[in-house]
């Protein structure tokens, strides 16, 4: 970010701090005004060679111009930043970004966009348009053998090609207006399935489910439920909230956006209770299938802004662990009323992380302390973990 003589902010994408850069302004607003990057006159000492052709281009990377330690204290300020700002914390308790485990090829899921000729690519960063790629570093190894392969030239117009990776196989997943699954070949050993808008899932080839296990257990998952992307930071996420959470045998545990199960799997053994919250009908069969073996389990499944307020839940401990958009007011009142004394918060978006710290405060909440855990090395994404005690 720069600024004009006129005072306006100036965001000039694939900059670095410290750097001379001439630029070309292509948007200007009353307050800021968006530029792209001409040239770099004087660079950054920080500023490294992008590993990949496509960088700059495509919308999927944002940060290959720089080391990944640096990457690291970006991630970090950006986070120190968004709760000074939004929730007005003078000094907030964040901690060192706990890196990835891989700074490549760590992703177990990729989801494509196809060109209007049906070749596989990404959406462009600046504008709607669909980069064809020929090489990419973010997607496990196994993907990467793999999409080279897949032809999907005479199934054009398909609204998500996604890739995952599981220890069960590969699986390809594809979205579409029709109802029924197009018809096409396939020569490639992996599991295929068709998201129908009226059907639901429906298997054209192999299994239905994925399957990856997180520290020694088996989780699977419906091909459209949403699982963690980088398997082995999860590994690392899930333990650090589990070291949070100081469970014992009293413990009433309320799983808000549970997903198939991940926390609540390791939270049910050392616990009198745990009650999952998901909107996502498939997430709670898989959820259910994950955590079968448990008596002291149950799952709402429904939006946690409705279910929250109308069920009538004790909770000691609380994850919560939302989409961007973060809490919605109702949900945060809810959970307010429950008034467990430790909440976690695993947030994929700092602003709406401030915003709902700034309401939990106001009810109450103390923010002891965050851990940011880098999941998405080479892009702006930032995660985090942060504990809230309720009281003094
Ligand atoms: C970031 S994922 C987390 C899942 C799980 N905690 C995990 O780590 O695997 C968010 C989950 O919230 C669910 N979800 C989205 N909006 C929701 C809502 N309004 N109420 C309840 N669940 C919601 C999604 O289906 C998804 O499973």
């Amino acid at each position: 970010m720069g600024r004009l003589e006129d005072g306006r902010a100036v965001f000039v994408p694939y900059c670095l701090p410290g750097e001379k850069v001439r630029v070309r302004v292509v948007q200007e607003k009353r307050g800021h005004v968006r530029a792209e990057l001409v040239e770099v006159l004087e660079a950054s000492p920080d500023r490294i060679d992008a590993r990949c052709r496509h960088f700059g281009e495509c919308g999927g990377c944002h940060y290959q111009h720089l080391s990944y330690d640096k990457q690291l204290a970006v991630k970090h300020a950006v986070l120190v930043e968004q709760f000074q700002r939004i929730a007005g914390i003078a000094e907030p308790p964040v901690g060192a970004v706990v890196p990835s485990p891989a700074e490549w090829n760590y992703r177990n899921t990729v989801q494509f966009s196809q060109t209007q000729d049906g070749k596989l690519g990404y959406r462009a960063a600046r504008s709607r348009q669909v980069v064809p790629i020929s090489e990419c570093y973010l997607p496990e190894e196994d993907i990467n053998r793999l999409w080279p392969q897949l032809n999907l030239e005479s199934v054009p117009g398909l609204r998500r090609i996604e890739l995952r990776h599981a220890d069960n196989g590969e699986m390809l997943v594809m979205e579409g207006q029709d109802a029924l699954p197009p018809e096409m070949e396939l020569e490639l050993p992996i599991s295929a399935v068709y998201l129908s808008p009226e059907k639901g899932p429906m298997i054209m080839a192999g299994d239905e489910f994925g399957v990856i296990e997180i520290m020694g257990r088996a989780f699977s998952f419906h091909a459209g439920s949403f699982f963690q992307v980088n398997t082995a930071q999860a590994e690392a996420m899930v333990q650090h909230v589990l070291d949070l959470l100081n469970l014992t045998k009293l413990t009433i545990a309320l799983d808000v956006y549970c997903g198939v199960g991940l926390f609540s799997a390791f939270i049910a053994p050392h616990v009198q209770q745990v009650i999952g919250i998901e909107s996502s009908p498939l997430a709670c069969e898989d959820f259910a299938i994950n955590l079968d073996e448990f008596e002291n389990i149950s799952i709402y499944q429904g939006q946690a802004e409705k279910m929250l307020p109308s069920l009538d839940i004790m909770a000691n401990v609380v994850v919560v662990d939302p989409p961007r958009a973060g809490l919605k007011p109702q949900a945060v009142d809810a959970l307010v009323e429950i008034g467990a004394a430790t909440l976690v918060y695993v947030s994929c978006d700092p602003s709406t992380l401030a915003r709902d710290t700034k309401r939990l405060q106001a009810a109450g909440y103390r923010l002891e302390k965050v851990t940011p855990f880098d999941f998405f090395p080479q892009t702006y994404h930032i995660e985090s973990v942060s504990l809230f005690k309720l009281g003094e």
